[in-house]
Order: structure tokens, then C-alpha cells, then sequence
């Protein structure tokens, strides 16, 4: 049966892995025994929008099936890896020819080269990669590598952006941490942050010559979406360079999701160190950092900054990524685009049609969702209109008829190749029935 044959409803999915009596009550009884909260990721736990998570069974394309044999249209896609949609056949064959000849070597690979060559050969100015086995690690190596490189110890984040869970840049960290409305992390000594300074998004810092790198997401996608206005990245990349620091782009969301080139090709303004993820491993572990040779040089085996991974480069992962890369040329960031451009504009017209007040930015083929009139333009403004309670009501409406967005404020929309015309107007009748209810609801 194709996987869009299936009704939303109703029981049959089965599952591999779960059970027919399986339910999401019980599997989540079970789960919160055993693992803390239920969950492997906080993101998932539904606590800020109440409730029980889905149990996943399978996926394919822009749906997934919970286990008790529940559709819906998938606009959480991994947060971010989903860029196919779920299980699209090239990747999948990809996967199961590179278990076919072995999970794991602790050997240089070929897939290795093509796909750094693949990187570099995207992205202007990225002579040289190294691929790590999540986001997380390629931040926290990237960092280590800029103050080995400049013999500088301060780190600059801003405020509201995320870059995985390194002791030293959870501060004030977007995602998850903002989610569960804490400041950072228990566990972090005053010692591990006492070199992080936190600036607001959207506001080029002043800078010093103790500044080894300024980490930022050119495009915030963990405070919700918030764009960088005018002027800000290149003020960054002028700041940088007056004081000696590299300017580093996390670009584990919007690398190879925006355009070819990522934020770099899409406004122009050119850092020295880059760090990707989800995107290039095809849903599979991975991240990865780069710079010029001559930065990259710094790295062990070449310089004295040490970095490694039993599992970097990992064969399934670079084969998934490779064929996830392969079917991302121009073409399909045109579809991206437009899929976003119609989503965007038909729950701007749900929202506003039912009277509430709600912001949809977007850029290129990323969404983010405010139930405010003016889309944020930093952190204060992002944590005050996703925690005024509106969205939870939306989560649930639109989990009720089907679709499922990420069970917190904070994360960012990730329409992917696999949603065509049908799943966009199916979303958008959702929120338009879910926004009168939210109507209701308030009046
Ligand atoms: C911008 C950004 N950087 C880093 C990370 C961390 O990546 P990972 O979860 O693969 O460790 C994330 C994860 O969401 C992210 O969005």
C-alpha cells in the first residue's frame, strides 16, 4: 500500500518495533521508566505544549504514522535533516548499499572525499571540511579550533541562537533551553561560560582583541524564525575584521537548505569558518566544520588543535548525505521556495481571515510562526510572543486534523521536496479551522 493511501486514524500501521497493543500512552508509560522524561532529545517531550507525544512507526515523504496508526503531515522532518521528506528512495538506497559493505571501518573512506569535495565545491570559500558525527560537536570543535588558531580565548554568541548543547554556548541558548525557559544548564561551571559573552540577535556587538570568534546563526531558527535585518551580518564580518576575530556561521540548519552556497551565497556576506549538520547526513549522524586551508590547517594531524571521532565520517552517513546532496540542485530550492511561499501565504490568510494575530517569517524555503502582529526581531521579542500561550492551542488544533509541527514555540517550519499541493492546502484548511477555534477561544 503507498504510504499516502493510508487515512489519517484508526489502527493498522503496526509499526516495526511496536506491537499491535502498542499505544502512545503506553509506549510514553513505558518510555518515562526507562528514559528520563521519555525522551532523547528535550524538544520532543511535549512539555511545553502538554500532552503525549507520538510514537513514531514509519515515515515516507511529508508524513509520518504514530503507532497506533495515526497520519500526519510532517513539518518537524527531523528539524531540519528532512530536507527529501521521510524515506525517499534514492536515500534509502543509498543507506542499505553502504551497510552492505560494511557500518564502520576507522579507515578513510572514498564517500569521505566526494563529500567534502561536494562542500567545497558549494560553498565559496570552504577549502576544507571535517565531518563530525553531530551539529553539537562541529560548533564545539569549530570554537576550539578559532581560539587555537588566533590564541584568543572569548567566544560572542547572541542571545536566542542555538549551537547544540557545548558547555560554553548554552548560555542563553534558543530550542530546547529556551523551551524549558531556563538561562542555560545546570552542570556548567562559572569557568566553562567565563569566556562566552552573549550579545542580543540583530545587534552587532563591540568587539575587543581578546575575541577569538563571534558564532551566529545567519539565519536564528531556534527562537522560532527570526531573520537578520539589514546590515547585521555584514556589520558582524566588518567587526570581525577590525579586531582580528573570525566570524563563524552555524549553518547546521540553513547550509544547503537555503540555496546551494548556504547563507554565505544567500546574502552575501562571507564568514571564515562554517559549521553544518542535519541537512548533509540524509537524516543520518552528522555534522561537519570548515574553513580555509589555512585555518583548517590548525587541525590535528596538521596543526596542534585535537579533534576526532571513532565514528566521523561514517559510511551510511556519507552515502545518505551524498545522495540527499544529489538531489538538491537548483530545481529543487526553486520547489523549496515556492512550497514555502504558498504554506506562507495561506496561514497568513487562515490567522488572518479568524482574526488572530500571527506573523509567518520566512526566509527562502525556512518558516517560523508568531502569534504576534510584528515577527521578532530578537530573543525578548521571541520569548514573549511564544510564550503567550497561543501556541499550544495551535499545536494541538493542527495535530487534531493531522499535521504535525514541533511541539514548541521555538523551532522553525521545515517544508521539505515531499510536500506537494495537496499537503500545503491540507495544512492551511487545518489552520484555518484550528484559527477560528483559537478565536473562540480568546473571545
Ligand atoms: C543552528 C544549530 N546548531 C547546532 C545544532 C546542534 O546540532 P545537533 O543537534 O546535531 O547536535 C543545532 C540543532 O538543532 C542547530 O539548530
Amino acid at each position: 500500500m503507498s504510504a499516502s493511501g493510508r487515512g489519517a486514524g484508526g489502527r493498522g500501521v503496526g509499526g516495526r518495533g511496536a506491537s499491535s497493543t502498542d499505544t502512545n500512552e503506553s509506549l510514553f508509560d513505558r518510555a518515562q521508566r526507562v528514559i528520563p522524561g521519555g525522551v532523547n532529545s528535550p524538544v520532543r517531550a511535549f512539555r511545553s505544549v502538554g500532552g503525549t507525544p507520538y510514537f513514531v512507526a514509519e515515515a515516507s515523504g511529508p508524513f509520518v504514522y504514530d503507532v497506533e496508526g495515526r497520519r500526519y503531515i510532517d513539518y518537524v522532518q527531523s528539524y531540519g535533516p528532512g530536507i527529501c521528506g521521510h524515506a525517499h528512495p534514492a536515500v534509502v538506497e543509498a543507506v542499505k548499499q553502504a551497510a552492505g559493505r560494511g557500518t564502520s571501518y576507522g579507515a578513510p573512506t572514498h564517500n569521505e572525499v566526494l563529500m567534502a569535495e561536494e562542500m567545497s565545491a558549494r560553498v565559496e570559500g570552504l577549502e576544507m571540511v571535517r565531518l563530525t558525527n553531530s551539529g553539537t560537536e562541529a560548533v564545539m570543535s569549530a570554537v576550539r579550533l578559532a581560539r587555537g588558531v588566533t590564541g584568543r580565548p572569548t567566544v560572542v554568541k547572541f542571545a536566542g541562537c542555538y549551537h547544540g548543547h557545548s558547555d560554553a554556548l548554552l548560555v542563553a541558548g534558543g530550542s530546547g533551553v529556551a523551551q524549558q525557559g531556563l538561562a542555560g544548564s545546570e552542570g556548567v561551571t562559572p569557568g566553562a561560560v567565563a569566556d562566552t559573552i552573549v550579545a542580543p540577535y540583530n545587534v552587532v556587538p563591540e568587539l575587543d582583541e581578546s575575541v577569538a570568534v563571534v558564532c551566529v546563526e545567519p539565519v536564528a531558527a531556534n527562537m522560532g524564525l527570526v531573520a537578520p535585518q539589514p546590515g547585521f551580518l555584514q556589520g558582524l564580518r566588518d567587526a570581525c575584521d577590525e579586531v582580528g576575530a573570525l566570524l563563524l556561521f552555524d549553518e547546521v540548519i540553513t547550509g544547503f537548505r537555503l540555496c546551494r552556497g548556504g547563507a554565505a551565497e544567500w546574502f552575501g556576506v562571507q564568514p571564515d569558518v562554517w559549521c553544518f549538520g542535519k541537512v548533509i547526513g540524509g537524516g543520518l549522524p552528522i555534522g561537519a566544520f570548515g574553513a580555509s586551508t589555512e585555518i583548517m590547517s590548525g587541525l590535528a594531524p596538521l596543526g596542534g588543535v585535537y579533534q576526532a571521532g571513532t565514528l566521523s565520517g561514517n559510511p551510511l552517513a556519507t552515502a545518505a548525505g551524498l545522495a540527499t546532496l544529489s538531489l538538491l540542485d537548483d530545481d529543487a530550492y526553486r520547489q523549496l521556495e515556492a512550497t514555502a511561499v504558498v504554506l506562507q501565504e495561506g496561514l497568513e490568510g487562515a490567522f488572518a481571515a479568524a482574526g488572530v494575530a500571527a506573523a509567518v517569517p520566512r526566509v527562502g524555503p525556512l518558516l517560523g510562526l508568531f502569534f504576534t502582529e510584528e515577527a521578532p526581531v530578537d530573543f525578548d521579542e521571541a520569548r514573549k510572543a511564544a510564550d503567550n500561550g497561543c501556541y499550544p492551542k495551535f499545536f494541538h488544533g493542527m495535530l487534531r486534523r493531522g499535521v504535525a509541527f514541533a511541539p514548541g514555540a521555538y523551532e522553525a517550519i521545515f517544508p521539505s521536496l515531499a510536500h506537494t499541493p495537496a499537503e500545503i492546502d491540507a495544512t492551511v484548511s487545518a489552520a484555518a479551522e484550528t484559527a477560528l477555534e483559537m478565536a473562540d477561544d480568546s473571545g
